[in-house]
């Protein structure tokens, strides 16, 4: 993954790469394995230089939630380069078109679905989406997350935690369940958790704390899946993303890390 990221960030990208985290399942390959041993380099659509002369993934179909930027676009766009046909999908209609598009622009086959992960039919109109046009999925990607606050767990109101265990894990299993019937032998989830994830920070705590619950629900799920499914989690450092900004520019963040952009108590650096 730390490959699809802008030149510009190329510092910041060498950074994740050592800090990020992952469970790997027996088969011990992830797409970020996958993405850092393809050769050549190309333009990516946040502006990285990289060719992508791989095509190991003619064939496949792949679904990726919360995919019209950020983390879920790059991993969606690299997929695609790599042969896979794709599905990608967020909250809004102008940022799917405008996503599929770019992909297409890229020579990527691609559909776009919007998909509000903790919507039920939405999330069943991705899944038909993908079988539909393809008929079945090889790999999924849940990416999607939301932290809507910096609150203390002790103070949370009851609305907000609901609303990050439905997005961040919930929303994640219910999709699988939604998938699983068209998962083709061989086939690959990827759930995106987070550093946070190892170590909950104040500011981010319960963030963090769904996050872990990923690393779990990746070990039960690997060992209820395979050997068929693959199942594997990445927890990203910080990659700077509109996702990200929030680390960046909110006070109570700020005031944690003592010093305006130092990052001295941002998670991942
Ligand atoms: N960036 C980091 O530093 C970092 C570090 C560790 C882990 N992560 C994880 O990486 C994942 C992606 O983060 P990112 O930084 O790439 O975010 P991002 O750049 O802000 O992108 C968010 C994407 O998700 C979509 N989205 C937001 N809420 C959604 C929902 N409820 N259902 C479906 N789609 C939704 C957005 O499109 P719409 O607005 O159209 O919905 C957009 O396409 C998250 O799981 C995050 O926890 C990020």
């Amino acid at each position: 993954m730390c490959l699809l990221l802008p030149r510009f960030h190329r510092r910041r990208v060498s950074f994740t790469l050592r800090k990020s985290k992952q469970i790997t399942t027996p088969a011990r390959r992830t797409t970020v394995q996958a993405a850092a041993t393809a050769k050549g380099r190309h333009r990516s659509s946040a502006g990285a230089a990289m060719e992508v002369k791989c095509r190991r993934l003619e064939g496949k179909v792949a679904v990726v939630t919360a995919s019209t930027q950020g983390i879920g676009l790059a991993i969606a766009e690299r997929l695609g380069l790599e042969g896979a046909a794709v599905v990608i999908s967020s909250r809004k209609q102008k940022n799917v078109d405008e996503a599929v598009e770019r992909l297409k622009a890229k020579g990527i086959t691609v559909v776009g679905a919007v998909c509000h992960v903790s919507d039920a039919q939405q999330r069943k109109g991705l899944i038909d989406t993908a079988v539909k046009n393809f008929g079945h999925i090889d790999i999924l990607v849940s990416n999607a997350a939301a932290n809507p606050t910096v609150d203390g767990i002790l103070e949370m109101k009851e609305a907000v935690l609901d609303k990050l265990w439905d997005i961040n894990v919930k929303a994640s299993i219910l999709l699988l369940q939604d998938a699983a019937p068209h998962l083709r032998k061989g086939s690959s989830v990827i759930i995106i958790s987070s550093i946070t994830g190892y170590n909950p920070e104040q500011g981010l705590a319960m963030y963090g704390v769904t996050k872990t619950a990923l690393l779990g629900l990746t070990k039960a799920l690997a060992a209820e899946m395979g050997p068929n499914t693959r199942v594997n989690c990445i927890a990203p450092g910080f990659v700077p993303t509109r996702f990200a900004s929030f680390l960046t520019t909110n006070e109570t963040i700020i005031g944690l890390c003592g010093r305006h952009g130092c990052g001295c108590r941002i998670p991942g650096l």
